[in-house]
């Protein structure tokens, strides 16, 4: 099935580095834009009672096994949210074209012969080697090009992220979470297609997609979306066959996902922000319960615990940092977590 239906180009290694700067500025406002949306989407439903979730009693229970971090409440407050004005965000249906022409082109090309092949890819060859912060540092050109007044570098985005995990006095690799979970991006520097295989929402392939995914209308072009293996609720997968079995669409989430499993001590909540900070069908939307074994249910709440700091770390009224003085900071906090300091990415 690999590389039939969906021939899979030679990746753009080589790629001019002025275009890749250029492209690059067009993939982070695109992110940007997708960020916006989901922001407003969290607003939104904010304003509205909780989805009902069949298994959300079960996350609070004092009655399982302890996992290392179950000390964490999740819920409680977190001081990003507390400048948010989610009546400044009424209008998120009213998405930009160039949103709508992303995900068509995401929802078309995103097959499970894609995803297979973009495995395959990850696991034969190592795309860079570099530290943790190096790789900060190259991601950040993503932004060389474009107006520094109206988007934060990825860097900015990194911190702002981590400092407010730090602020709240969450643990320390929690932190380190903030810091490296869009470092998946440095993706469009080595075997990308494009930006649709970098960003944007996830959702599994090889079973039905569904309604509660973005845009989920324009499926229609995805070959999948007729292959009587992939188009059922369970499709190749069975029921509560657990997120880790399951094939998400691949991008910066996944693919760091898998950098940080092979190269760091970060705990199992720590990879599951990494992996599904995208998913918001998942975190967001409650769909997909029924792919969910025990272990993703106690991952879930910890998805969603970052993901407010991952959306109104972006807020407007976040103070500015200085890089320079928080690096030591955090150069420690790497090290602490990724021993061998030179990543294989
Ligand atoms: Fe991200
Ligand atoms: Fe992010």
């Amino acid at each position: 099935m690999v590389g039939t239906s969906n021939k899979v180009l030679k990746p753009t290694r080589q790629e001019d580095d002025k275009f890749a700067k250029k492209s690059g500025v067009l993939l982070e406002k695109l992110d940007n834009k997708i960020l916006e949306i989901n922001q407003l989407k969290a607003a939104a439903t904010k304003e509205t009672p909780e989805p009902e979730s069949t298994t959300k009693d079960e996350f609070n229970s004092d009655g399982e096994e302890m996992e290392p971090s179950e000390a964490i409440d999740w819920d409680d407050k977190i001081s990003v949210l507390q400048n948010v004005d989610p009546n400044a965000f009424r209008q998120y249906e009213l998405a930009c074209d160039r949103v709508k022409l992303f995900y068509i082109e995401q929802h078309e090309k995103q097959t499970v012969a894609y995803n297979i092949q973009a495995r395959i890819n990850f696991k034969t060859k190592t795309r860079a080697k570099m530290s943790v912060w190096e790789g900060l540092e190259k991601l950040n050109k993503l932004l060389d090009d474009s107006d520094p007044d109206t988007e934060l570098s990825q860097i900015d985005h990194a911190l702002q992220t981590a400092e407010a995990i730090r602020r709240d006095k969450k643990p320390r690799w929690f932190q380190l979470v903030g810091l490296i979970h869009d470092l998946g991006k440095l993706l469009y520097f080595f075997d990308s297609q494009g930006q649709w295989d970098v960003v944007g929402d996830t959702f599994p392939v090889g079973c039905k997609f569904l309604k509660k995914i973005i845009f989920a209308e324009t499926f229609k072009k995805n070959s999948d979306f007729f292959n009587p293996l992939y188009n059922t609720k369970y499709g190749i997968y069975y029921k509560n066959c657990g997120l880790d079995k399951v094939m998400l669409s691949w991008g910066h989430d996944e693919y760091m996902y898998h950098v940080a499993k092979r190269n760091s001590k970060l705990p199992p909540e720590a990879l599951a922000m990494i992996r599904y900070h995208s998913f918001y069908p998942w975190h967001k939307e409650n769909a997909y319960q029924y792919l969910m074994n025990e272990d993703d249910k106690k991952m879930l709440s910890a998805v969603r615990a970052f993901n407010k700091y991952d959306l109104y770390s972006k807020s407007d009224d976040q103070p500015l940092l200085d890089v320079k003085e928080l690096k030591g900071y955090y150069l420690d906090l790497i090290d602490e977590y990724f021993p061998t300091k030179i990543i294989e990415f």
